[in-house]
């Protein structure tokens, strides 16, 4: 198979995690006899450096002429006090808007090597697997935003086709999951919400397969760290998802191991870890790249239909966490932590048994 796909570093760990992922990418192609040419280019801090612009028309073009992208995160304390226009955050904010990807879908797995790791008592945390659906280019990310020197206010608004869409999309992941799905959403205090609960309403007549309950955002957040292993399928607007998902990682022990795929309705789509640009961390070849690894395999998944090549990135991972191969995120009473590259041989070994790390 040949696809075209852009490769969207980004800033801090960003650049870091998506080398060590494309390693993996490319080792993948070889043993599948796959064609996967890599476009690179700007987003973020980085472009603002180089561009003045956190998203340059440049980098709209390459990911036009592609099939997929593959994006590190962006971000950091030097853009910080920049003005809202020339924040990195906006480039990650209009390439999703830009491209309609409007359906984020953040699955979360307790792998059952990383247990120890994760905060929660085993017997909570193991067998959990969810998948949180949240709506990614609409609601108080994108509404009007107005700010004076006493006042600020950020629109929260939502139409009824946003809502049908993600809602629908959530309704069929659920079919072929366990059946269940919970709809998040905060119907005793806002507007957007009783419209979303009417919405999961209608819709569910069309899915008598699926379960369907509805849950407040505020219960939700208490209820996913208490009883994680009661959900299968979370749907909810842009923020409450943002939230729920770096509370879910909690579960798994790391956020560093929470992919992501950002797609709509036809196979295009941009993948990339739920967690950011770690500025702290950045540079020291520390973080975890399990989570951009793990992007990738979605996007061999959702994008091109590769389900073999996809499950084989996440059988090497989980391997080389049963081997007992953690980064310093995962590493427990003085345990060896691996480099991020160490950690990537890891699983590139995993893949291609010939291969020897040098
Ligand atoms: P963050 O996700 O970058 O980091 C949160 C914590 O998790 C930190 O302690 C960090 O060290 C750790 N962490 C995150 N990823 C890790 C990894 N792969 N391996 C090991 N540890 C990891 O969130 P933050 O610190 O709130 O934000 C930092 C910057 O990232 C901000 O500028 C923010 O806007 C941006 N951000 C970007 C994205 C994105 O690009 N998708 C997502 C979230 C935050
Ligand atoms: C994420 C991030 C982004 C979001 C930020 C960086 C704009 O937190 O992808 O989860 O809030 O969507
Ligand atoms: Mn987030």
């Amino acid at each position: 198979m040949e696809k075209k796909i852009t490769v969207l570093p980004g800033d801090g760990i960003g650049p870091e995690v998506v080398a060590a992922a494309i390693r993996v990418l490319k080792v993948v192609a070889k043993k599948y006899n796959h064609d996967f040419q890599l476009a690179y280019a700007a987003i973020g801090g980085a472009a603002i450096d180089q561009f003045q612009d956190p998203l340059p028309e440049e980098t709209i073009e390459t990911c036009k002429q592609s099939d997929a992208i593959l994006l590190g995160a962006v971000g950091g304390p030097k853009w910080d006090n920049n003005p809202a226009e020339l924040r990195p955050e906006k480039g990650l904010l209009r390439i999703r808007k830009v491209f309609d990807l409007y359906a984020n879908l953040r699955p979360v797995k307790a792998f059952p090597s990383l247990l120890d790791a994760s905060p929660l008592k085993r017997e909570v945390a193991e067998n959990v697997d969810l998948m949180i659906v949240r709506e990614l280019t609409g609601g108080i990310y994108f509404g009007e935003k107005k700010r004076s020197e006493t006042e600020a206010s950020d629109l929260n608004i939502y139409n009824r086709e946003e809502i049908e869409r993600i809602v629908d999309n959530a309704f069929e992941l659920a079919r072929v999951r366990r059946g269940r799905l919970c709809s998040v959403d905060k119907a005793n205090v806002l507007e957007t919400s009783r419209l979303w609960r009417q919405i999961v309403e209608e819709k569910k007549e069309h899915y008598s397969d699926v379960t369907v309950e509805h849950n407040l955002v505020d219960s939700v957040a208490m209820k996913l760290i208490t009883n994680p292993g009661h959900y299968d399928v979370v749907v909810t607007d842009n923020m409450f998802g943002d939230i729920l998902s770096d509370e879910a990682s909690v579960i798994t022990g790391s956020l560093g191991v929470l992919p992501s795929a950002s797609i709509r309705s036809d196979s295009f789509g941009l993948y990339e870890p739920v967690h950011g640009s770690a500025p702290e961390i950045a540079g020291q070849q520390i973080a975890n790249p399990a989570a951009t690894i793990l992007s990738v395999a979605m996007m061999l998944h959702y994008s091109f239909g590769l389900q073999e090549e996809a499950a084989e990135i996440e059988r090497a991972v989980n391997a080389v966490f049963e081997d007992g191969h953690y980064t310093a995120d995962l590493v427990k009473d003085g345990g060896i932590a691996l480099s991020t590259d160490e950690w990537t041989d890891k699983v590139i070994a995993e893949i291609d048994t010939n291969f020897v790390a040098d």
